[in-house]
C-alpha cells in the first residue's frame, strides 16, 4: 500500500509548517511541503521531502501545485491530507493598515476554504471566521468522507512575531502614551513566554491527524488550556476588562476623542 500523503502550506524554515513536515516525514508519510518561496524550504529538501511552490492566494499557483501533486502521486487517485498554516498581524484596530489586514484575511480565511489577544483584532477576527468555516466544511465534506480537523493553537515558539508585517505603532496613534505596554503586546514577548516547543506541537498534531478517530477540535499550545476553560465554561465577556490594562492619561484620551 502506498504511504499516506500529506500536503502542508506555509513551510518556510522555523515555523509550524516546517516542524509538521518533519514530523509526518519521520512517521513514514509522503510529505509535500509548500511555500511561496521554495528557497525557504532547502532544509526540508535536504531531508528528502518533496517541495512545491504554493502561494495560497494565487489561483494559478494553487492549480499548479495541485497538478504537481496529482502527477507525483499517479493521477491523484490516492487521498491526501492538507494542513494549512498561515500568517498573522498584530496591531490595534485603530492603527491597523487595512491593506495588510485585507491581505491577511485573503490568506487566513479565503484561502482556507480564539484567544482574543488585545491589539490583534483583525488577526483574531480572521481566526474566528476560520473556526466557523471549519465547522461548516466539516458538515459539507462529511458525505465525501473527508475529515476536517480544527487545530486551535495556543502559543508556539517560532518566528511568528518576527515575521509579522509591522509591529510598531504608526505616528500619531492614540495609543502612543501607552506605547511601551502596547509595543510589548505587539512584539509577542508576553504571549511567547509560555510558548510550546514547535516540535512537541508538531508531534501532537500529527498523532491526532493519524488517528482513526481524531479529535476534530484539537486545542494545543502554550496557555491554551486556560483559554479553552474560559471559552468553554465562562460567559463570553469574561475575557474583557472594561477598564483596560493599558494606562493612557485622561488628558491624552480627551485629546484623541477631539481629533
Ligand atoms: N506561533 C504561534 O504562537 C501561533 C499561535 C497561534 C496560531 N498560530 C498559527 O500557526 C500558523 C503558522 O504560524 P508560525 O508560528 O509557523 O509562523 P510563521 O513561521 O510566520 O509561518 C507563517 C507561514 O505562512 C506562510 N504564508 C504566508 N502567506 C502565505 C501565502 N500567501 N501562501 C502560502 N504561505 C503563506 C509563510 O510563508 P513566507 O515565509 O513565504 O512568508 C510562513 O511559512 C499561523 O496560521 C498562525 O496564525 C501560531
Amino acid at each position: 500500500m502506498p504511504p499516506k500523503t500529506v500536503l502542508i502550506t506555509g513551510c518556510s524554515e522555523g515555523g509550524i509548517g516546517d516542524a509538521l513536515c518533519k514530523e509526518f516525514f519521520r512517521q513514514g508519510l509522503r510529505v509535500f511541503a509548500t511555500a511561496r518561496n521554495t528557497a525557504k524550504m532547502e532544509n526540508l529538501k535536504a531531508l528528502g521531502i518533496e517541495t512545491i511552490p504554493l502561494d495560497v492566494v494565487d489561483k494559478a499557483s494553487v492549480s499548479e501545485a495541485v497538478e504537481a501533486v496529482q502527477v507525483a502521486t499517479g493521477g491523484g487517485k490516492g487521498r491526501w491530507t492538507t494542513l494549512s498554516t498561515t500568517r498573522g498581524y498584530s496591531m490595534p484596530l485603530l492603527d491597523a493598515n487595512i491593506d495588510v489586514a485585507r491581505d491577511m484575511f485573503d490568506v487566513n480565511v479565503f484561502a482556507v476554504i480564539s484567544a482574543p489577544w488585545p491589539f490583534q483584532g483583525f488577526y483574531n477576527a480572521s481566526k474566528a471566521v476560520v473556526n466557523l468555516l471549519t465547522d461548516q466544511l466539516r458538515v459539507e465534506l462529511e458525505p465525501l468522507h473527508v475529515k476536517v480537523i480544527l487545530v486551535v493553537t495556543g502559543t508556539v515558539r517560532t518566528q511568528f512575531f518576527q515575521n509579522l508585517p509591522e509591529t510598531r505603532l504608526p505616528p500619531g496613534s492614540v495609543y502612543a502614551p501607552a506605547h511601551e505596554e502596547v509595543g510589548y503586546m505587539l512584539s509577542g514577548k508576553r504571549s511567547q513566554s509560555a510558548a510550546m516547543d514547535v516540535h512537541d506541537y508538531a508531534r501532537k498534531v500529527a498523532q491526532n491527524v493519524l488517528k482513526l478517530r481524531p479529535t476534530v477540535n484539537q486545542w494545543i499550545g502554550g496557555s491554551v488550556s486556560a483559554v479553552w476553560a474560559v471559552s468553554t465554561f465562562l460567559w463570553h465577556t469574561a475575557w474583557l476588562n472594561p477598564k483596560g490594562r493599558y494606562y493612557i492619561p485622561a488628558s491624552q484620551t480627551e485629546q484623541a476623542g477631539q481629533s
